[in-house]
């Protein structure tokens, strides 16, 4: 009997996308956790299994599709497990209805807006044996205090905005996650200094555009005040940021990264397109000119700050001579990683409307291109550090070997190394003896 019981307590999650879904649901995880399940990484094992989506491009939504397909037959099999589905992927319209229409076997259906009402949910249907569906069409008041069930006991996720008001032709974020609204700072030093009161070493400040920060709060606070504000937190050794909009990215911003000693050297710069009638298109407010000079005054006062960057090939209307842009842009700033992109049509975007669609061959031959430029640069990047030492924060086994260690330099470079496991949540010395594509090698000294 007890054996049952335990077998029922335990849930799924699986998550698409970016950083900020992966916080929900280490909120979804925390609520569940705070109501007794206890979480499972075999699916087969999990009475509740959750789906938290992604709808930024094509391909995240038809593995949601796969994945619910592929839970028919564990349905009919196992009437009573619990299927939910939640995130990006469900705010768009219709959606919801068209899940249901394909997938009649979900049982809960919810938004980014709502998920905080999960476990209330979550009872109706073990209650009342009812499939529950609800959406909210708009952004609520932001909703403090849910726990939170982090994957790392080193390192964690703290999100300062959510929302975002750019309207980039190309991306549905804005019609998903509603406008920009900005955390209290004291919510964000709370939760920040509660984390070190249990052992975190290191808080990335999450938003899709963090250089908003603060607009629309009653205590005049900017981004750079924020960060200024949060070196100050004692126990905290690092603190990173992602995402900046280059037409946001202030000067005062670039001298708090320099100047204060928590914040590290790495700044998550998206540029999109190096051509400037692209970005034009796209809705980005800058030009070329002007990503550049903010590259080269981050270069000339941070000289070790590592820089990445997000880039779409394929754009509407893109010629073979502004990929060439692209490709020089990669080459003149010297990436040390890119997340690269095919552009996939968003319904409902401007640019989905735009009648000069890029073919998909030259789509994908002009991303194997741009992957064969960015690696170069990556590569390029991490020889530098042959020969040097650098302080790593060891977080975990390392994913391939698990000999192991791996950890992260100041500015983000992953390092391999051998060490004993009682290392981990500690900042070492590391010599790093080789370079490769995607980390870096070394030994502790
Ligand atoms: N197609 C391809 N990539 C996209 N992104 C956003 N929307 C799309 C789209 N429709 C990329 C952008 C953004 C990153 C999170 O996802 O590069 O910075
Ligand atoms: Fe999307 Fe642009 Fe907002 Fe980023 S800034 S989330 S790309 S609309």
């Amino acid at each position: 009997m007890v054996m049952t019981d335990n077998i029922k307590l335990k849930y799924f999650i699986e998550t698409w996308g970016c950083q900020m879904n992966e916080e929900d649901s280490e909120k979804l995880s925390g609520m569940l956790k705070n109501i007794g399940y206890t979480r499972t990484d075999d699916i087969n094992e999990a009475s509740i299994i959750l789906f938290n989506t992604c709808c930024v491009r094509e391909n995240a939504e038809n593995k949601v599709y796969g994945n619910l397909g592929m839970l028919k037959k564990v349905k009919e099999k196992n009437p009573d497990l619990i299927i939910g589905i939640c995130g990006c992927m469900m705010q768009q319209k219709g959606m919801a209805d068209n899940i249901l229409k394909r997938f009649p076997y979900v049982d809960i259906i919810f938004g980014t807006h709502n998920s905080y009402k999960f476990p209330e949910y979550l009872n109706r249907v073990k209650t009342e044996g009812v499939q529950v569906k609800e959406i909210f069409d708009k952004e609520t008041q932001i909703v403090e205090g849910i726990p939170v069930d982090r994957e790392s006991s080193v390192k964690g996720f703290v999100t300062i905005m959510y929302g975002c008001n750019n309207f980039c032709t190309y991306c549905v974020v804005p019609y998903v996650r509603g406008r920009e609204r900005s955390r209290k700072p004291e919510e964000i030093e709370n939760e920040i200094k509660d984390l070190v009161s249990k052992g975190y070493k290191e808080v990335t400040l999450l938003g899709q555009n963090v250089n908003s920060y603060g607009k629309g709060l009653e205590e005049d606070i900017n981004f750079a005040g924020l960060l200024r504000r949060i070196n100050k937190i004692e126990g905290i050794e690092r603190v990173r940021f992602m995402t900046s909009h280059p037409k946001d990215l202030t000067e005062e911003v670039i001298m708090a990264v320099k100047e204060c000693d928590k914040l590290c050297e790495q700044i998550h710069l998206p540029v999109q397109s190096g051509s400037d009638r692209v970005l034009k298109v796209m809705n980005r407010h800058y030009d070329r000119a002007r990503y550049m000079s903010l590259i080269n005054k981050i270069k000339k006062e941070i000289p070790d700050c590592t820089i990445t960057t997000d880039i779409i090939v394929g754009f509407p209307g893109e010629t073979d001579e502004d990929f060439e842009d692209t490709l020089s842009l990669v080459k003149e700033v010297g990436y040390d990683s890119a997340f690269t992109f095919i552009y996939s049509r968003r319904n409902n975007t401007p640019a989905d409307e735009m009648e000069d669609q890029v073919a998909d061959d030259v789509k994908h031959e002009r991303f194997n291109r741009l992957v064969a430029a960015v690696n170069d640069s990556v590569i390029r990047g991490n020889k530098v550090y042959e020969g040097k030492t650098v302080e790593v924060l060891v977080e975990g086994p390392s994913k391939n070997d698990e000999t192991k260690l791996m950890g992260r330099t100041r500015n983000g470079k992953l390092v391999n190394f051998q060490g004993d496991i009682s290392l981990v949540g500690k900042l070492v010395n590391v010599k790093i003896n080789r370079a490769q594509p995607f980390s870096l090698i070394g030994e502790v000294i």
